[in-house]
């Protein structure tokens, strides 16, 4: 019985190439940003694989034939401010149509609850795929009451990706929400006394964001 069924953790070489330099603290704040959004393009990739398609004549310019295109309303990508902002470009760039619906909220950093702060709800939930992004995946706090708000908000299909997981936050997501699917491109040691993963790659906002 696996640990964490939920949780996908890629090991394709490009990501855990580009990882190691954005865990890198000498890394500078532009190539970390470009590093953050190819990782979040490749594990789009991964995470859109089971996408529902439908059938289309096409006539190439030699013939007719049956092709597939992707059925349905667009996907929804669902950035937790801030850090998941760094993100949402590499996302895009695979996804040029997506859908987005920025979701606001902070860590406390006394209590380490999440305080959410902005929220602008889709229409037509029910029928879309929302894909939360966030580098980190800590306490699990955040990515919980974020997913909370888009199911009360009638979201049915769910998927989250991350950078770095720590157990402690994938045991809590999964027992909150043990329908989403989490992707992440690594599963770390764990959680510091101030609730940092290690080994980690730091604060990703302030990182990204020069704060
Ligand atoms: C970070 C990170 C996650 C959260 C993870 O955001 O981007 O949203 O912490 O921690 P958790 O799993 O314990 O909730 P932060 O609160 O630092 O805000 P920021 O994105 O604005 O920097
Ligand atoms: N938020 C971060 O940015 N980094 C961590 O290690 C934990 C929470």
């Amino acid at each position: 019985m696996k640990r964490f069924p939920t949780l996908t953790i890629s090991n394709h070489p490009l990501i855990q190439h580009k990882l190691t330099y954005i865990r890198d603290k000498t890394t500078p704040k532009k190539v970390f940003k470009e590093l953050v959004d190819e990782v979040g393009t490749l594990l789009a990739y991964e995470i859109t694989k089971n996408l529902p398609v439908r059938a289309v004549q096409v006539e190439t310019p030699l013939e007719s034939t049956v092709c597939h295109v992707i059925q349905g309303k667009n996907v929804v990508l669902v950035p937790l401010l801030r850090a998941g902002l760094g993100m949402v470009d590499g996302v895009l760039n695979l996804i040029p149509n997506c859908s987005i619906c920025h979701l606001g909220l902070y860590r406390d950093h006394q209590t380490f609850e999440p305080v959410t702060y902005y929220f602008r709800p889709m229409a037509e939930p029910e029928e879309r795929m929302f894909i939360m992004v966030d580098p980190m995946l800590a306490t699990g706090g955040s990515a919980i009451a974020s997913a909370e708000l888009l199911k009360k908000n009638g979201a049915k299909n769910i998927k989250f990706m991350c950078l770095v997981a720590a157990p402690e936050g994938v045991e809590a997501f999964q027992h909150a929400h043990p329908d989403i699917e989490i992707f992440a491109a690594a599963l770390d040691n764990g959680l510091n006394d101030n609730a940092y993963i290690l080994p980690g790659l730091g604060d990703a906002g302030d990182r990204l964001f020069g704060t």
